[in-house]
C-alpha cells in the first residue's frame, strides 16, 4: 500500500545513500540524483491477466509517473489594489507591504471556471502532445465548483473526451493541487490510468466579502492544469510528499455553511415542523489572518523538510520552490527556513494574488513556458489552506 512516506519502501537507507553521494557529486544534474524509486502497487500489465486466468494471483507491475505538460488561464477582468481602493479603506502600499499583491484577475459577465479550467486542461494536453481521447481521467482541484456535483465530468466533456473517462472533483481548497498530483500518482501506480489531467481551478472571488478589507484583498481567479503520465519505474517524477489536514483549525479559515438556513425541518419527538428546509448556502470566506499566517510559516517548512528526507534531499538539491502563491513574506520565510536562496524560488503572486487549487499550476505553466524550468528541474512544492490543509510533493519536471 502507498503510505505518506510517498511510496518509498524497505530499501529507502540504500537509496539516499545513492542519492546523497549522487548530490554531492553534481549539484547541476538533479534529473540523475533520484533514478531509483521502490513502489508497492498493484496495476497489472495485460499480458499477465491473461496468461494467469482470474484464479492466480496477478503479478505486480511497478509504474512511475512523470509531469509531461502545463497550461493555464486566467479571466480578462484585471483588478488592481488602486481599483481595491476605490472601494474598500486600504491603499496598494499596504496592500504590498503586506502581502506582495498588486493585480489580481476576476471572473466577469459570462466567464465561467469551467471554461478556464477546460482551456487551461487543453493547453496541457496540446504541450503533452496527448489527444483528448487518451485522457483516461480528469480530477478537478476546486473549492468553488459551478456544480455542486462537481464540475469535473463537465471538463472532460468540453475537452472532447469521447472514451468518458473518470471525471471528480478534489475539494482541498489551496492544498488541492498537490493532493490532486498525488491522487493522480495513485492512480496510475496502482490503478492501471495512464494519462491524467489535473486541473487546479478556483474562483473565490464569488465568495469573497467585498467589505472586508482583511479577506477582499487576497484573492483572485484562474486556472492551471497539468498532464500526468505513467512510466518505466525508474523514471518516475514524484519523489516523496507528505499531507495533512486538521480539522480544528477550521476555525481560523472558513466558507461554512450559513446556520441560519441549516435543515430546522425536524422538531421534537420526531415530529414535522418547517417543512420544507430552505434552500441552503454559504457564507462569504471567514479568515483570522495571524492565525492563518502562523499555520503556513510553521507547518510548510516542517512538511517540505519531511517530503525532503523522504526523497533524501535536503533545500539545497533543490532547483526550485514553488509553494502555494498566498503572501510572499510567507514564502519567503519558507525559502529562509529551507535555505532556498531567492533566485530559486518561483512567484507570480504579485500579478494574480491568491488563487486558491490554481496557484501552483498557474506559476509552474509559465515557469515552464518561460523556459525557467527545464526538463530534468527537481520542485519542491507545497500547498496550504483551508480546512486546514497543508502537504508537500517533490516531483520532477518533465
Ligand atoms: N488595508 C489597510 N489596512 C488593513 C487592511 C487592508 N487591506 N487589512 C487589515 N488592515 C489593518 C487592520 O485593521 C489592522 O489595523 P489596526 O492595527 O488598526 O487594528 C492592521 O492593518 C493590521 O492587520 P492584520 O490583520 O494584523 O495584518 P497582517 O499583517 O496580519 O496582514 C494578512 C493581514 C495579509 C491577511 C495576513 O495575515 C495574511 O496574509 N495571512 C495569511 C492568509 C493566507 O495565507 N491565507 C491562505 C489560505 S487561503 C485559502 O485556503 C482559501
Amino acid at each position: 500500500m502507498a503510505n505518506a512516506s510517498g511510496f518509498l519502501g524497505s530499501s529507502v537507507p540504500a537509496l539516499r545513500r545513492a542519492t546523497q553521494h549522487s548530490i554531492s557529486s553534481s549539484r547541476g544534474s538533479s534529473s540523475e540524483f533520484v533514478s531509483k524509486r521502490v513502489f508497492c502497487c498493484s496495476a497489472v500489465q495485460d499480458s499477465d491477466r491473461q496468461s494467469l486466468g482470474d484464479s492466480r494471483s496477478p503479478r505486480l507491475v511497478s509504474r512511475g509517473c512523470k509531469l509531461i505538460g502545463s497550461g493555464s488561464a486566467i479571466p480578462a477582468l484585471q483588478v488592481s489594489n488602486d481599483d481595491l481602493a476605490k472601494i474598500v479603506d486600504t491603499n496598494d502600499e499596504w496592500i504590498t507591504v503586506r502581502t506582495g499583491i498588486r493585480n489580481r484577475r476576476v471572473l466577469s459577465g459570462k466567464d465561467s471556471l469551467t471554461n478556464l479550467a477546460s482551456e487551461a486542461a487543453r493547453k496541457a494536453l496540446e504541450m503533452a502532445q496527448v489527444d483528448a481521447n487518451d485522457v483516461d481521467m480528469v480530477l478537478m482541484c476546486t473549492s468553488t465548483p459551478e456544480d455542486l456535483f462537481g464540475s469535473a465530468p463537465q471538463i472532460s466533456k468540453a475537452l472532447g473526451c469521447k472514451k468518458n473517462p473518470l471525471s471528480y472533483d478534489i475539494t482541498a481548497a489551496c492544498s488541492g493541487f498537490v493532493l490532486g498530483l498525488v491522487s493522480a500518482a495513485c492512480h496510475i501506480r496502482g490503478g492501471g490510468f495512464n494519462n491524467i489531467l489535473v486541473i487546479g481551478a478556483d474562483s473565490l472571488s464569488r465568495y469573497v466579502d467585498w467589505t472586508d478589507r482583511g479577506t477582499c484583498i487576497l484573492f483572485g481567479d484562474a486556472a492551471g492544469a497539468v498532464v500526468v503520465q505513467s512510466c518505466d519505474a525508474e523514471e518516475d517524477g514524484l519523489f516523496a510528499f507528505d499531507l495533512h489536514s486538521d480539522g480544528d483549525g477550521q476555525r481560523h479559515l472558513k466558507a461554512a455553511i450559513k446556520e441560519d438556513e441549516v435543515d430546522k425541518a425536524l422538531g421534537h419527538n420526531g415530529s414535522i415542523r418547517d417543512f420544507p428546509p430552505r434552500r441552503s448556502s454559504y457564507s462569504c470566506i471567514q479568515m483570522n489572518g495571524k492565525e492563518v499566517f502562523r499555520f503556513a510559516c510553521r507547518s510548510v517548512p516542517q512538511s517540505i523538510e519531511s517530503a525532503l528526507g523522504k526523497a533524501g534531499l535536503n533545500g539545497s538539491n533543490i532547483d526550485w520552490l514553488l509553494l502555494h502563491q498566498a503572501n510572499q513574506r510567507i514564502i519567503d520565510a519558507v525559502a529562509t527556513r529551507l535555505e532556498v536562496p531567492q533566485e530559486r524560488i518561483i512567484s507570480n503572486l504579485a500579478n494574480y494574488g491568491n488563487t486558491s487549487a490554481a496557484s501552483i499550476p498557474l506559476a509552474l505553466d509559465e515557469a515552464v513556458r518561460s523556459g525557467n524550468v527545464k526538463p530534468g528541474h527537481v520542485i519542491a512544492t507545497a500547498g496550504f489552506g483551508a480546512g486546514l490543509t497543508w502537504g508537500s510533493a517533490i516531483i520532477r519536471w518533465g
